[in-house]
């Protein structure tokens, strides 16, 4: 499904080159549960923003399903619209937009139908226990509360691959376990889910581990 051939990233600052990835070659297939792994400034977000299509690699080639990843904005935006569920690590949420708004934002880019989206909107906050949640702000949500709404409108759009930045980071260990779970449960479902972490309880729950040093990948 996912296929990274010899992809490098640099980033260029003040005449300075950082090499955050290295020539990373990796595949993940269809299905498939992937906590990257690595110490802080090892390239995990560097690789997950490539893998969803937000930076571009300075070189090297990114396939996803036989397909060449390359294209304008135009393109990029398609391919994560039709393709990704982003959790990012400080949840992203609309502060002054409540819950409803928030979870159903990625369709409301997709063109699609108020009615439609309330309707979408409320099964899957149903299923994640925040359907009384919807007509309150983010600054009224418990931490996990606010990581169950980021899981939310991650899967609104019946994504075909979950990316998650440090899902558990902010979270006490109740709601961790309780994040963990329902990224299992989308996992069953079908859902590939590529987790950055370094968190080994998620690890645990990884069927496979990609270890990340210095923009490298190492065993
Ligand atoms: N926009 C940028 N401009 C310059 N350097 C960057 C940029 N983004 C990332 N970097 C650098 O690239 C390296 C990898 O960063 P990255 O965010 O991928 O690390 P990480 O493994 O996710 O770390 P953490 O665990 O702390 O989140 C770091 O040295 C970082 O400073
Ligand atoms: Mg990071």
């Amino acid at each position: 499904m996912i296929k990274l051939n010899n992809i490098c990233k640099n980033f260029r600052y003040k005449n300075t080159e950082i090499k955050a990835l290295n020539n990373i070659n990796i595949q993940i297939d269809k299905n498939e549960m992937v906590a990257i792994m690595g110490p802080s400034g090892s390239g995990k977000s560097t690789l997950l923003n490539i893998i969803g299509g937000i930076l571009k690699q300075t070189s090297g080639e990114y396939l996803f399903n036989n397909k060449v990843v390359i294209g304008n904005e135009t393109y990029m935006a398609k391919f994560r619209s039709d393709n990704i569920g982003f959790i990012l690590q400080h949840f992203a949420l609309i502060n002054n937009r409540n819950i409803l708004y928030n979870i159903g934002l990625p369709l409301k880019y997709k063109n699609i139908e108020k009615s439609k989206i309330k309707e979408k909107v409320i099964s899957i906050a149903d299923s994640l226990g925040i359907l009384n949640k919807l007509e309150m702000y983010p600054h009224m949500l418990s931490g996990g509360e606010c990581q169950r709404v980021a899981i939310a409108r991650a899967v609104v759009s019946s994504p075909n691959i979950i990316l998650a930045d440090e899902p558990t980071n902010s979270l006490g260990d109740y709601n961790k376990c309780e994040v963990l779970d329902i990224l299992k449960r989308l996992n069953k479902e079908g859902i590939t889910i590529i987790i950055a972490t370094h968190d080994e309880n998620v690890a645990r729950i990884c069927y496979k581990k990609i270890n990340i040093n210095d923009g490298k990948v190492s065993n």
